[in-house]
Order: structure tokens, then C-alpha cells, then sequence
């Protein structure tokens, strides 16, 4: 969707958001599939109220697009506008055992900046790709480790509402890869409340999940980490690696041989290939075991 060519576009811009026309959603996303799109960096938090009332005035749907790591974008020409915080120089702070850090921020780099600052408990999320605002929403977790627990403040812009709000830990539900914010809210900051852990101790934990991500996951190829969410009890990679569906592809959209819950782009897969590979395996799967896998990757499509 164009909206640089609109009268919309100036108003934007006096609002201190950055309109940078047919960016490819390829080169936003970790799966490297998707199609082109406006995409509007929103500089201020405080505008982001008015400038959400302007789209919605325009009739303009939207998307917030984080890390962009665990999406699965349409093809061609997009019918939505990404909207994107600044990533450059993300505020983090620390304040005894809190931590502060703007909801753009990398994930990695803010489970770094802590353990710097002797703060830990969350070594398990190092390698997960992300920016905390996306690992906030899906409530990201990794080696028993979930981000949920630390959280005791979220500062976020509730499209429910049209304004910046800021709600406490203790008020948001946050379960498997699931939580109780709403699918068009924003978040901006967050509060995480921290146990103290020299910083040598934390650095050897992170040591050991990477080890553990390194030997098991396709880091190095294109992906969105785990395809499924895991059905209680079960493993959906084991399930599909059982049924020797590594390797199994549509296009270039291919199950992982190294972990068969990772769906990989080895060239240059579509959304419509990787759609096709997600329902033949939850097909396969079904037909096996009588369950019906649920993504656990966020899908826009077009
Ligand atoms: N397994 C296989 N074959 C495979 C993959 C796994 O037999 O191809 C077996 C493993 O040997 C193991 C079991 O299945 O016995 C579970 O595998 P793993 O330890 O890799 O964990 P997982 O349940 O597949 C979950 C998360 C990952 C997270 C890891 C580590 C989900 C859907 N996945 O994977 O998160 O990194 O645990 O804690 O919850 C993600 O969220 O995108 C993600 C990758």
C-alpha cells in the first residue's frame, strides 16, 4: 500500500514519523519472504496516538512490524502499511535490580546490556532473534526460560483506547507464546524486575544455550525459529522429524534437516510456498497423530 503519494504523507511527517516508500518486506523479515509496502518509522512516542487517529481517518491498515522474526509476510504489493519504532540507539537503563529498555531494542542485546550489569535469569533467551517488543507480545521463551516472569511494568500504545497507557506485570496474562495484550496494541517500554548474578555466572549460562541452539537449529539459514507451537506434551519437531519429512519441500520453502520444526527459505521461497509446505505438514501430522498443529509464526497476509 502507497500512502507517500497522499496528502496524509506531510501531516505524517510533522509528526515526526519517516515514510520511506516500497520497502521490500524480504529484507525486513529473518524468512526473507514478503512483498513491498510503505513502511513508517514512528520517531516519537508521543505523537503515535495522533498518528494513529490520521490512519485510521485514511482508512489505512496497519501492521507493527518488530524484529521481524517470527513473521510471514504475503506476496506482491501489500495491501497494509508496516509501522516500525526506531532501532538505532534504543534507551536502556538500569536502577538496582530494574531494568528499562525501549521495546525496539534487540533481544540479544538487552539480555547482554543486563548480564553486564550483573543482572540475569534470562541467559535462555540470548539466542532467540527479535526485538523485546516482539518477544513482550509472544511472550518469547527458550530453554525453560519465558520473558513473562521479569515483566513488572509495559508502556504501550493501546489501539482500544487511542492512547499511551502503562500497565503492571501482575495485570498481563502472559502463557505459551500467548498473552493478553490485543493484536493492535504497541509496545514502546518495559520495566523488568531482575535477580542479581555476577556477571561471569550469567555469561556461562549463556554460553551453554548457545551451544545448545547451535547444535540443534539452523541458525545460519533463513527462518522464523519454530513453525508450530508445540501441542501440550508433545514436540511438533520431533512429530514431523518422525514422519522424515526433513528435507520435504514446496519451492523453496524446505523443512529444516537440521531441526524439522524450523521451515526454511533456501532460496527463494514465496508466502504461497511456505504456506503450502505449513498445511502439508499439518495435514501429514494430523493424519498420524489426530492433531491439528497451531503456527506458532505470525502470519499477514496480504
Ligand atoms: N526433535 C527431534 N527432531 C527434530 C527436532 C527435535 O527428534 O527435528 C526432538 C529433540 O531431540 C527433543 C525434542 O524433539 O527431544 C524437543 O526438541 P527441542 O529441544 O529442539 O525443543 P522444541 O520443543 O522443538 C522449543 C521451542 C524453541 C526453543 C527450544 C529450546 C517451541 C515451538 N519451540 O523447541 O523455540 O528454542 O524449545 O528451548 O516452543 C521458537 O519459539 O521459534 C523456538 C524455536
Amino acid at each position: 500500500m502507497r500512502i507517500s503519494d497522499r496528502p496524509i504523507a506531510a501531516k505524517l511527517a510533522e509528526l515526526g514519523a519517516e515514510l520511506t516508500p516500497g520497502v521490500s518486506m524480504t529484507e525486513k523479515t529473518s524468512l526473507g519472504i514478503g512483498g513491498t509496502t510503505d513502511l513508517l518509522v514512528l520517531r516519537k512516542f508521543a505523537t503515535i496516538p495522533e498518528i494513529m487517529r490520521l490512519l485510521s481517518a485514511d482508512g489505512i491498515p496497519h501492521y507493527f512490524l518488530g524484529g521481524g522474526s517470527n513473521v510471514l509476510v504475503g506476496d506482491g504489493e501489500l495491501s497494509w502499511v508496516a509501522l516500525h519504532l526506531p532501532t538505532s540507539k534504543p534507551g536502556m537503563s538500569i536502577d538496582g535490580t530494574t531494568a528499562t529498555v525501549d521495546a525496539a531494542a534487540d533481544l540479544g542485546g538487552m539480555v547482554t546490556f543486563c548480564a553486564k550489569n550483573n543482572l540475569g535469569g534470562m541467559e535462555g533467551l540470548i539466542g532467540v532473534p527479535g526485538s523485546v517488543g516482539g518477544a513482550l507480545r509472544m511472550n518469547a521463551g527458550a530453554y525453560g526460560t519465558q520473558i513473562g516472569p521479569f515483566v513488572r511494568e509495559v508502556e504501550l500504545y493501546r489501539a482500544a483506547t487511542g492512547s499511551i497507557e502503562t500497565l503492571r506485570g501482575n495485570d498481563i496474562r502472559f502463557d505459551y507464546r500467548h498473552t493478553s495484550f490485543a493484536p493492535d496494541d504497541l509496545m514502546l517500554r518495559v520495566k523488568l524486575e531482575l535477580p542479581s548474578v555476577p556477571f561471569k555466572e550469567i555469561l556461562a549460562g549463556i554460553k551453554v544455550c548457545n551451544e545448545k541452539r547451535r547444535s540443534s537449529q539452523p541458525l545460519n539459514q533463513k527462518s522464523a525459529g519454530c513453525i508450530f507451537k508445540n501441542p501440550p506434551g508433545r514436540s511438533a519437531g520431533r512429530m514431523i522429524d518422525e514422519l522424515n519429512l526433513k528435507g520435504h519441500h514446496v519451492g523453496d520453502a524446505t523443512v529444516s534437516d537440521r531441526h524439522a520444526n524450523f521451515f526454511v527459505n533456501a532460496g527463494s521461497a514465496s508466502c504461497a510456498d511456505m504456506l503450502a509446505l505449513i498445511d502439508d505438514v499439518r495435514e501429514r501430522v494430523h493424519a498420524a497423530h489426530g492433531i491439528e498443529l497451531e503456527t506458532e509464526v505470525i502470519i499477514w497476509k496480504n
